[in-house]
């Protein structure tokens, strides 16, 4: 097959169609015509839209495997049998009020380039797979990208069994099998991939604000979850003297505060956030007895990262003592910032300027499974734009002229790397615990 006859454009309208299908399922409807999704990790929703990809990979022909932790492949076979495939993929669990496109774009638009190059006649030289990693939002099973993360021997498949639902308390493993997704194929994978390319909307203001198609994505930023358990004494709220109160919501607050001013005081790229706040017995007139939260600090610069994580701590034992609380801190992810290889950056660079787009290199602020396979093998993302900056909203949005420009853009790299004779040079790995290609 010559580079010539390799096509350079997706088709956009069986691309959007999927979009639209896969999120139907799951559908959050909002008051002025927002249609979001939510499909948690491996509940029904979660399955029924697995189900759907699915049966469009085998539509397809491809060869479908799902793994322990209910990773899914989906691989167009290559001419060379022995090479490793040029993988891109993504995840399509949602948070509970997500958008139609985080994670989704990635997996659809990895599934229209192989019907792409498919209708074309195009065998690659490299297979070609698309992956939907498990779990990649964390938000019922902590950590976030935990299937990329098992996948890449990042942590121990049984220890990913065995996390628990933050809601209801469901095993990760039982859930798996619940909804038919504990698959045969081994986790950790026996080997690494060629390549990983992740196309995602960039759930952010960069792109939109300097009226930029496509993110070149260099990094991404250090990422720490940490869950508070507060423990106070429950009491009657028109009795207790202030004096003796042991208040967890109070403790809760000045935490919440405490985050935000350290934000300001750090100023560049810190951002924190309190998403999760638990208050029982959750009563008007009870002080209340425990407060579970969640704290999300994450920077672009691990040393400020470890510095806002160590006066949080701090702050943690102080307002425990002043009130008369015990404070439980537990981690739920801790990832340290990733730097994506220098020619996987170029290479996706190039390939967008040379189908005419407007570029930018920018960080990361969400984590990705592009992420986890960087510890494994050259990586890269490429972002589209995200309307008003807004993800994990159901208002999320990205006008199908720059999904479609995106998906033309993962076409190229793929192409580069699995069509025509590119060879990526080798680059050092720092953190991996697969053999990479060619090493026993
Ligand atoms: C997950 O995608 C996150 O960035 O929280
Ligand atoms: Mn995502
Ligand atoms: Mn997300």
């Amino acid at each position: 097959m010559t580079t010539s006859s390799v096509p350079v454009s997706v088709d956009r309208d069986r691309l959007w169609g999927r979009i639209e299908a896969l999120g139907e399922i799951g559908a959050v409807h909002g008051p002025s015509g927002e249609r979001g999704s939510a499909r948690l990790a491996l509940t029904d929703a979660d399955r029924d839209g697995r189900d759907l990809v699915v049966s469009w990979m085998r539509d397809l022909g491809l060869d479908v495997g799902v793994d322990a932790v209910g990773n899914v492949f989906a691989t167009l076979p290559g001419s060379r049998e022995d090479a490793a495939a040029v993988m891109t993929g993504s995840h399509i669990d949602t948070v509970r009020t997500g958008g139609r496109f985080d994670g989704v774009l990635g997996v659809l638009a990895g599934l229209e380039v192989i019907e792409t190059l498919m209708a074309a006649g195009v065998t690659p030289h490299r297979p070609i797979t698309v992956a939907v990693f498990t779990d990649e939002e964390g938000a019922r099973f902590p950590p976030d990208m935990l299937g990329s993360l098992v996948y890449v021997g990042g942590m121990p498949l049984e220890t990913a069994l065995d996390v628990r639902s933050v809601d209801d308390g469901a095993r990760l493993g039982d859930e798996l099998t619940r909804i038919g997704y504990a698959g045969p194929l081994p986790c950790p994978a026996a080997t690494s991939p060629h390549c990983f390319v992740e196309l995602h909307v960039e759930q952010g203001p960069v792109l939109e604000d300097s009226d930029t198609t496509i993110g070149v994505v260099e990094s991404v930023q250090g990422i720490s979850w940490t869950e508070l358990t507060i423990t106070g004494r429950s009491a009657h709220a028109g009795t207790t003297p202030m004096r003796l109160r042991r208040d967890p919501a109070y403790a809760a607050a000045v935490i919440t505060t405490f985050v935000r001013d350290l934000t300001r005081r750090f100023g560049g790229a810190q951002v924190a956030t309190v998403g999760r706040i638990d208050v029982h017995p959750n009563l008007v007139n009870v002080v209340p007895s425990t407060v579970t939260m969640t704290v999300d600090l994450r920077n672009t610069d691990d040393r400020v990262l470890l510095d806002a994580e160590r006066r949080l701590a701090e702050l943690c034992d102080q307002i425990a003592a002043d009130e008369g609380v015990t404070i439980e801190r537990r981690s739920l992810a801790r990832f340290e910032p990733v730097e994506f290889d220098q020619d996987m950056v170029e290479c996706v660079e190039r390939n967008a300027r040379s189908l005419g787009h407007s570029t930018v290199r920018l960080p990361s602020g969400a984590g990705h499974d592009a992420q986890m396979l960087a510890r494994v093998c050259p990586a890269s993302m490429i972002f589209v734009p995200s309307a008003d900056g807004l993800s994990h909203n159901i208002a999320e949005y990205t006008a199908p002229e720059l999904i479609g420009a995106g998906a033309d853009v993962l076409l190229a790299v793929i192409t580069e790397h699995a069509v025509t004779d590119h060879t990526i040079p080798d680059h050092t790995i720092t953190d991996h615990t697969i053999p990479r290609e060619g090493t026993p």
